[in-house]
């Protein structure tokens, strides 16, 4: 078991800080505080909170890689006690909820991607909110029939998804399990009531949030104390709500979260949020299911890259920029070259337009799948791309795949802002997990239920839902499923996994993604350089380039035209490459993640 999971609370009371000597000696990051010198997105969620040094691991048996250190330890504990990969992701995603509540938790929802080794099967679950029944299309429209304002529309019940992970843990379980379902629950029980090390991003995060996390008094009870300070880096807190909701469902099953008490009090929360109520009803919550959908599968180089159809757009969109740069040679040019970016971030450019106009729930809106990644309409639009200049923006337009159902679409307008968590797990028979978890905005709704907060996913569907009549298709619609950008996914190479990663970071979890698989497939960098190259994404607007980019970089984008946006990028990858005789974990700089391998 990990040294973490069992160590007693201190004695005094639920907070307590312990001394500096001691909390630098736990903890395990080294956070290494760079101050920004780029532009601050001040609405953005979860922003940087410094950088720890580069985190990789080779191991032999098995990998967990998690966004904080005990969520690692937990799954590690799991896959020691013989547990497969879906076990250590149960284990971590418990604890997750606990450590790293501003990104995923029990009130959220999930996508999984599952490579069973014996059957050499690939499946990938859906455990994405849905859409109350009650939930109509203007749902994000004031009363002047404007969008309201981003944090108007998050904060309180109104953002609200039923709940999808704690039935995509079931689900998986039942599936791939092999560890009893209520051991699952021992370390993040243990942590909840024991205590555990505030970390110094989440005391970041809290401070960041103070004036909305302060609306709702169970949010404010747990992270604030009577006189109103937030939670302090190194301070030990316990969640008892959390640790009774994790022995309800321990003992329970799903059917605990689903209906009942549990039920009943998410319900309580959203519909009497005071200032902004919302329509979760028990109804919705007895009728949440997991969706299994086919794997979205492209051909890249000589590799094979799956992940999560829509209603995710991760990995459609990704498939569609690595199909535009495929008629170029990307390795001959180079991280460095401004030229690869140019080509990267136009690319970038031409999928995000279509992404807009065309990816939704294919549950109720029909997307054009298969002509998004069409060859020929990729070539077509790949053909943009050459020169040695940004493309104009009347160029960068959604274009028009090959489709049976020639449907007008508007293009939606849905603020998507970085958050979300992401694991991947192996274990010794090489079972691999690879999932994307989130409440949405960090702290989600800001609504705290048995421990644990809920999800504003809700705020993931266009908060517009026409423009001059013409339909959007990622509108809000009772059921319907909000559209992601969150892109779990795994390479295949000869038919065997070499690498599974994905990344929080709202819909910059594209452009992470692509980042990776760019530099790790074309130009041969180990995980930790990777991991470690800038963030750069174009998405429409100007071209976001991470803070601390070489200006040499930033310069040559300027050169070919762009209009350059420095400022920062918070990615959080967790990736785990997989050679013949070993493999090598690795979790991303910018936040608290660490692999775990033996
Ligand atoms: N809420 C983050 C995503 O689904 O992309």
């Amino acid at each position: 078991m990990a040294d973490s999971a069992g160590r007693p609370a201190p004695p005094g009371g639920r907070r307590r800080f312990l001394s500096r000597g001691l909390a630098g000696a736990i903890l395990l990051w080294a956070v290494a505080g760079a101050g920004p010198a780029g532009a601050v997105d001040e609405i953005a969620p979860e922003r940087a909170t410094g950088r720890q040094a580069a985190q990789s691991v080779v191991a032999y048996d098995w990998m967990v890689v998690a966004a904080h250190p005990l969520a690692s330890a937990a799954g590690a504990a799991m896959l020691r006690e013989g547990g497969t990969a879906v076990d250590a992701m149960i284990a971590t995603q418990l604890v997750l909820g606990l450590v790293e509540p501003q990104s995923s938790g029990l009130g959220g929802g999930a996508f999984l991607v599952h490579w069973a080794a014996r059957d050499q099967q690939l499946v990938t679950l859906d455990g994405r909110e849905t859409a109350p029944a009650a939930a109509t299309p203007d749902l994000f429209l004031g009363a002047d029939g404007q969008p309201l304002g981003f944090y108007d529309a998050v904060v309180g019940g109104r953002s609200v998804g039923t709940p999808g992970t704690v039935r995509l843990l079931a689900e998986a379980h039942r599936r791939w399990g092999r560890l009893p379902w209520d051991s699952l629950f021992e370390p993040a029980i243990r942590l909840a009531e024991t205590g555990f090390l505030v970390s110094p991003r989440l005391a970041a995060l809290v401070a960041q949030d103070a004036a909305r996390l302060r609306r709702n008094p169970a949010t404010r009870d747990y992270f604030f104390d009577a006189r109103g300070a937030p939670v302090r880096a190194g301070m030990w807190l316990t969640n008892p709500a959390y640790g009774q909701t994790l022995r309800r469902l321990a003992l329970g099953g799903e059917d605990a979260f689903y209906q009942g008490t549990l039920a009943a009090q998410m319900v309580a929360a959203v519909q009497q949020a005071p200032d902004n109520p919302g329509r979760l009803a028990l109804a919705d919550l007895a009728a949440y299911r997991v969706v299994e959908r086919p794997a979205l599968c492209v051909a890249y180089r000589i590799y094979r890259i799956c992940g999560m159809g829509p209603p995710s757009s991760g990995m459609l969109t990704i498939g569609g920029i690595l199909g535009l740069l495929q008629p170029y040679h990307l390795a001959r040019l180079g991280p460095a070259d401004p030229e690869a970016w140019r080509l990267i971030g136009d690319a970038s450019r031409l999928a995000f337009a279509d992404r807009d106009r065309y990816i939704a729930d294919t549950d109720f809106i029909r997307v054009p799948v298969k002509g998004l990644l069409d060859p020929a309409y990729l070539a077509a639009r790949a053909a943009l791309l050459k020169g040695s200049h940004a493309l104009p923006d009347s160029a960068a337009e959604a274009g028009s795949p090959p489709w049976d159902h020639a449907e007008q679409r508007a293009t939606g307008a849905a603020p998507e802002l970085p958050s979300t968590s992401h694991l991947v797990i192996r274990d010794r028979v090489g079972n691999l997990v690879t999932m994307t978890t989130t409440i949405e905005n960090g702290f989600g709704a800001r609504l705290m239920v048995g421990g644990f907060l809920l999800n504003n996913e809700l705020t993931d569907f266009s908060f517009v839902p026409e423009r001059g009549g013409i339909p959007v298709a990622n509108r809000v619609e009772p059921g319907k499923r909000p559209r992601s950008s969150m892109a779990p996914t795994i390479v295949f190479k000869d038919g065997r996994p070499v690498l599974a990663l994905g990344s929080p970071g709202g819909a910059l979890i594209i452009n992470v993604v692509a980042k990776v698989l760019i530099a790790t497939l074309d130009w041969g960098l180990d995980l930790k350089a990777a991991l470690a190259l800038p963030n750069l994404a174009n998405r429409g607007g100007p071209y976001e380039v991470e803070t601390g980019t070489p200006a040499a970089l930033v310069d040559g984008l300027r050169a070919k035209g762009f209009a350059v946006q420095v400022k920062e990028l918070n990615s959080g990858v967790a990736a785990v490459q997989i050679f013949a005789d070993h493999m090598v974990g690795a979790a991303d700089p910018r936040r608290e993640g660490l692999p775990l391998g033996e």
